[in-house]
């Protein structure tokens, strides 16, 4: 692996620990204003500093970040495609010129396995890794779930692995039961996506699940954004995954910082 390839993937995944907590705010790309993400700097900035890396688009990026953050970006590069239509039928919607004058650290696509469009979106995984490779850009394949398909290991573990051999640097999927068998046959680091917005607790529980099983960290958006304490939560998603602290101690950080915030409301 090349220098600026290794460079890159440490922005991401800490070498100090080999862990990553990546903040996702690329929902708008086919979902368009989604709760919690209706103003994305108003989102993004406060969260910031606690995320090893964000995960989003280039129109939020170039509007909505301060381009002197030094925060290593996640590019989504995949899309073209809305919630009203067949969401499998996806292509590369950025050049790669665009993702090194963007200075990226990772281009995001989505695959979809069993999809209609599965080979597409497979064909365009592995062009985009031929561009990554050429200029030492790695690639995060996201496993996209059809509705029809079941989020388990027997699925997700196919999808991961498919992705990992057709070069994938990174994978980000769905944790499940059995997910260590889904580790084992994946040669490549996983990150796992929080999903719909659950309970904190239930979050938090997914995300201390996927670390303690293998997973390298998380990939989190609506969980964190659309909580009642967006800093809160990624505080303790934070503690989780760097500082392994229990369930009931994140719990304790997120509830600590929605008193904060309770407060400063109450003047
Ligand atoms: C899908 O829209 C994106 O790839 C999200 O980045 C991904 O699903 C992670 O976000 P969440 O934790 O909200 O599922």
């Amino acid at each position: 692996m090349n220098w600026g390839m290794q460079n890159r993937l440490a922005r991401i995944i800490k070498p100090e620990d080999n862990r990553a907590v990546m903040l996702a705010v690329d929902h708008g790309y086919f979902l368009g204003p989604t709760s919690g993400l209706e103003q994305p700097r108003k989102t993004i900035e406060p969260l910031l500093s606690y995320a090893d890396s964000i995960m989003l688009t280039r129109g939020v990026l170039r509007t909505s970040v301060d381009p002197k953050s030094d925060k290593p970006v996640v590019l989504r590069v995949s899309g073209g495609t809305s919630i009203l239509k067949e969401l499998s039928n996806e292509d590369i919607t950025v050049s790669i010129e665009d993702c090194i004058r963007l200075n990226v650290s990772a281009m995001a696509l989505s695959i979809f396995v069993g999809s209609e469009f599965e080979k597409e979106t497979l064909v365009s995984l592995a062009k985009l890794v031929d561009e990554g490779e050429k200029y030492g850009i790695p690639v995060l394949a996201v496993t996209a779930v059809g509705k029809d398909m079941a989020r388990d290991v027997r699925y997700l573990g196919l999808a991961c692995r498919i992705a990992a051999e057709l070069g994938a640097h990174i994978v980000k999927t769905y944790y499940c039961d059995d997910f260590e068998q889904l580790i084992e046959s994946c040669p490549i680091p996983v990150i796992i996506a929080g999903g719909k917005k659950t309970p904190e607790m239930e979050a938090l529980e997914l995300a201390h699940n996927a670390v303690t099983h293998g997973a390298v960290g998380v990939d989190m958006g609506r969980n964190i954004f659309q909580s009642d304490s967006p800093v809160g939560m990624i505080k303790a998603v934070r503690s989780i995954v760097h500082e392994h602290v229990s369930v009931k101690e994140a719990c304790k950080i997120y509830e600590s910082e929605k008193g904060v915030k309770a407060r400063r409301a109450a003047g």
